[in-house]
């Protein structure tokens, strides 16, 4: 079976994959219009297409997408499967308020309905058990950067490991746990994008010690922003984050710096100018060991 990984124009993570894979990395254009719609064109494709894309600002990469995978069936593709390590509009698990949409279930049956498979990164399901649940019909695997996060953490100095909500419970247990750390998960309320008021229990075991708060996602940085400032006042010698993806941009991370958090390590799930741990073999492994690539 033929394999080859398709990038758009952030390449670098898609050279990875397609490094770690021996395969080639072929090219996805985009034509955008005075119009704002978009032209996709891609090389002639092997037998299996691995479309790289993650998922931060998603609108326009979505219609591309759907426009890209239709391409690559036309030009050869017998099995196109997506490779988003960071996952959009998971967040909307249900409606919070009257009339909203179920974002989540729109979106996941959305990729479905044009991909043979799905590889993701830490994809914020909260009360949806599985991406199964979702993408009905669909080969839809994630992975957990979980192993990654842990390896670059250096524990030598008993730092505390802090989730800041009980959605970020699974990480901080994930990741404290093999390394034999303590942890405790805050409690969340948000009033807004960027509004959000926490309580951290027991936040006193802070006092005198190293604080890393852990997150499958920085988007505003609200979060950790409330969070870091909560663990200082509380005593913290110093407060790190680690964070499977983090989507925050310049504004927001500089805010963070301000907060008081001096240093911040995600994956390169997305680009940013925080400090990045490749994914390329993690990905690489699972695609091996589901045979989508021999
Ligand atoms: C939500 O529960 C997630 O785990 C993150 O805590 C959240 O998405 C972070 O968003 P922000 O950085 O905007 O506070």
């Amino acid at each position: 079976m033929s394999c080859g990984v398709f990038a758009f124009s952030a390449r670098a993570a898609a050279e990875r994959l397609a490094q770690a894979l021996g395969v080639p990395c072929r090219t996805v254009t985009v034509h955008r219009f005075p119009d704002g719609e978009s032209l996709v064109r891609v090389e002639p494709s092997p037998e299996t297409a691995f479309l790289y894309r993650s998922l931060d600002h998603p609108n326009d990469k979505l219609v591309e997408l759907l426009l890209a995978v239709s391409a690559l069936r036309a030009n050869g593709a017998a099995k196109v499967v997506l490779i988003a390590p960071y996952l959009a509009y998971m967040r909307q698990d249900i409606a919070f308020h009257d009339g909203e949409a179920i974002s989540q279930r729109v979106v996941g049956k959305l990729l479905a309905d044009h991909f043979d498979g799905l590889l993701t990164l830490d994809p914020h399901l909260h009360r949806t058990r599985s991406l199964a649940a979702i993408m009905p019909r669909m080969e839809a695997a994630s992975i957990s950067a979980a192993p990654l996060l842990a390896a670059a953490l250096d524990g030598s100095d008993d730092p505390l490991l802090v989730g800041p909500d009980g959605e970020a419970r699974q990480w901080v247990e994930r990741i404290a746990r093999p390394l034999d750390l303590e942890f405790v998960v805050g409690r969340k309320l948000r009033t807004g994008d960027r509004e959000v008021a926490l309580a951290i229990p027991d936040a006193e075991r802070a006092r005198g010690r190293r604080v890393i708060l852990v997150d499958d996602l920085i988007s505003s940085g609200a979060t950790l922003k409330v969070a870091a400032r909560l663990l200082l006042d509380a005593g913290a010698l110093r407060v790190e984050a680690l964070a499977t993806h983090c989507l925050a941009g310049e504004a927001d991370l500089a805010e963070l710096r301000r907060a008081g958090i001096s240093h911040i390590l995600a994956t390169d799930s997305v680009a940013s100018s925080v400090g990045q741990l490749p994914i390329a073999d993690l990905l690489a492994e699972e695609i091996r060991r589901r045979e989508w690539c021999r």
